[in-house]
């Protein structure tokens, strides 16, 4: 039976990745420092690796600032390629972001995309997802985005998604064969940042001012309405926002 190691496998993504995994009967093993395997240190790797057919990674940086998320992503990603290689694995899934090289002014964006040019140069068979962002992710997104009581955002156009669509999508791919390329994944309807951040603060009765302001930086980054959209062929999933916000405690 191929074994899937899942790094990042007690993240958001990632526990929901493991449990869909072995509800599909098969294999997975969750790595992070969690469980005794740190990807950035190396620590605990070629064990958890050794008998492993696909890695998925899934994993996230502990800071989101500018310079830790870059070390973060590229030490972590320049220790996991070579011990994948030596340990014989067979396709190397990583979870990254639509429209993420639309955006060298995000910090974050350009670790994503460093990260993505390791994958790529690694000689690994290889997919990379690259997901929309999540409807989980807009109470941090509204967070950074606050002076004291307003919040300010463009409105600029994005299909988020609801992350366990995101994990079905990661885990389909991880059972197929390597892409060598991208999926982008997306929800439904395109939706203002604006509006997302409106929306989910009203949902929580949550007293901050959303203002649409076409100035305001996203992690850094100017938008164009159009700038976070997919391309034609992004697979579209199927949970709405509405259906979304209405399974979130207030
Ligand atoms: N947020 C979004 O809207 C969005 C959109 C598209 C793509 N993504 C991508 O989705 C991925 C997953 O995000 P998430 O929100 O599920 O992350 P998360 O919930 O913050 O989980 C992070 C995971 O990374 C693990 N981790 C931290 N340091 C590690 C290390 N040194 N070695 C190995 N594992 C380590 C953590 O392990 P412990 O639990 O042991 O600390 C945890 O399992 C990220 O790569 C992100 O870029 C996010």
């Amino acid at each position: 039976m191929a074994i899937f190691v899942v790094v990042g496998g007690t993240g958001m993504i990632g526990s929901k990745v493991v449990a869909k995994l072995v509800e599909r009967g098969h294999h997975a093993v969750p790595a992070s420092p969690s469980t005794g395997v740190d990807a950035v240190t190396g620590d605990g790797l070629p064990g958890a690796l050794a008998d492993a057919q696909v890695v998925i990674d899934v994993s996230n940086s502990p800071s989101l600032e500018d310079e830790a998320v870059l070390d973060f992503f590229t030490t972590s990603t320049s220790s996991l390629l070579p011990a994948e290689i030596a340990a014989g694995v067979g396709h190397h899934v990583a979870l990254s972001i639509v429209g993420a090289d639309q955006l060298p002014d995000s910090g974050y964006m350009r670790a994503k995309i460093a990260q993505e040019q390791l994958i790529k140069q690694s000689g690994l068979p290889y997919s990379i997802v690259r997901a929309a962002q999540f409807y989980e992710f807009i109470d941090t997104i509204a967070d950074f985005a606050t002076n004291g009581s307003t919040v300010r955002l463009p409105h600029a156009l994005i299909q988020a998604v609801a992350a366990d669509d995101v994990a079905s999508a990661v885990t389909r791919v991880a059972l197929g064969e390597p892409a060598d390329g991208m999926i982008e994944v997306v929800g439904p309807e395109p939706i203002g940042l604006d509006d997302l951040a409106r929306r989910t603060l009203a949902h929580r009765s949550d007293p901050r001012d959303v203002v649409t302001d076409p100035d305001a930086r996203y992690f850094g980054a100017l938008l164009s309405e159009r700038t976070l959209l997919p391309g034609v062929k992004a697979v579209v999933c199927e949970t709405r926002f509405s259906e979304w916000l209405n399974t979130v405690t207030s």
